[in-house]
């Protein structure tokens, strides 16, 4: 019981390291968080600091995913159960970071680590429609929850998925729906922003 209850531990804190708020820090100075929509995460990176730092935060937070369901995978001897809640567990860490005051971000990058790493097919599904639907809209936070609600529904209809991955993944995307509620509004009002808008919410 031990092992696996490390294996949880240890990759909430490992989530907990917000690179978009160390990189913000070390090129420019600021807090992230202060800027732009306010989140910690690649997309406002993006806006902020600009391409470059932007795929550095968005390759280290999917890291970050795999690394957890690795470290889950390993302390528990293969449970699929552990693997998963370990990467809820990064997941967690990166939206509520104990090193950052728990101010961090959306988690939808850490979430394509974990998703990828636990099933991998239903992923890349779910991930093609995403990047399609941000292609079409502009909306980043648009085919994150794409992503994330139909990561599930692939687990599902595609053959040789656990329960346990289907209900990590049904967490994982109650988690995403929770942290993007202010975009869900603005994208219900036609205000949200879109990618390569410098103006966060002014659509
Ligand atoms: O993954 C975060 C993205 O979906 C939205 O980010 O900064 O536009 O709120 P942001």
């Amino acid at each position: 019981m031990i092992l696996p209850i490390a294996a949880i531990v240890l990759s909430y804190l490992l989530g907990s390291i917000s690179f978009s708020v160390l990189l913000a820090k070390a090129i420019r100075g600021i807090d992230i968080r202060q800027h732009g929509s306010g989140n910690a995460g690649a997309t406002n990176t993006l806006r902020i600091l600009g391409k470059g730092p932007a795929i550095c935060v968005l390759l280290l937070d999917v890291i970050k995913g795999i690394a957890a369901v690795w470290i889950g995978l390993w302390l528990s001897g293969g449970s699929p159960w552990i693997a998963a809640f370990s990467g809820i567990a990064a997941i967690a860490g990166h939206n509520w970071p104990l090193y950052f005051n728990f101010r961090g971000g959306k988690g939808i990058a850490t979430a394509i680590g974990v998703m990828v790493s636990l099933a991998f097919l239903p992923a890349l599904c779910a991930g093609v429609i995403a990047i399609l639907s941000i292609v079409l809209t502009r909306y980043v936070s648009l085919g994150s929850l794409i992503f994330v609600a139909l990561t599930p529904v692939f687990i599902l209809i595609l053959p040789g998925y656990s329960m346990s991955i289907f209900w990590g993944s049904l967490i994982i995307c109650l988690f995403a729906f929770w942290r993007h509620r202010t975009n869900i509004v603005k994208l219900a009002k036609g205000q949200e922003n879109k990618l390569g808008s410098k103006n966060p919410g002014g659509g």
